[in-house]
């Protein structure tokens, strides 16, 4: 099949939020660190040749002893809600994996927090 496809958080689209590299770790030039508020999203625009199931994997790091769960929604349908466990510190960077069905051509992936607390910060959405 295609050859994975890394989307750079810090490339993408956010709302309510900051890109960031004040913590150790990440890949590209920084990370997506979504306000403390319900609702704020990263969204990344995701291109693939043919529809059908693929599995997206977020790179997170989540600081805190509470998980900071996001939903994610791929073209505004379906949201499926990812927990985002503690990662020990800010420094300290995980992945979660899902799968999804996309669309030929262009696709949304948005990926909202759902507490107040906000999401993790999240550093890339690869797809494969
Ligand atoms: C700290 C940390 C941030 C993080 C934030 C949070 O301020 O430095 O990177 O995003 O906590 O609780 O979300």
């Amino acid at each position: 099949g295609p050859a994975p496809v890394d989307y750079q958080a810090e490339d993408c689209t956010v709302s309510q939020g900051a890109v960031e590299a004040n913590h150790a770790g990440y890949t590209g030039t920084g990370f997506v660190n979504g306000d403390n508020v319900a609702g704020a999203y990263v969204e990344c625009a995701v291109t693939v040749a043919a529809a059908g199931q693929r599995t997206l994997t977020v790179r997170f790091a989540n600081g805190t002893t509470s998980a900071r769960p996001m939903a994610v929604t791929v073209n505004g349908a379906a949201p499926v809600t990812v927990s985002f466990p503690p990662t020990a510190n800010w420094d300290t960077w995980a992945t979660a994996e899902l799968t999804a069905t996309l669309a030929a051509g262009a696709n949304t992936v948005r990926l909202t927090a759902t507490t107040a607390n906000g999401g993790p910060n999240v550093d890339y959405l690869n797809v494969r």
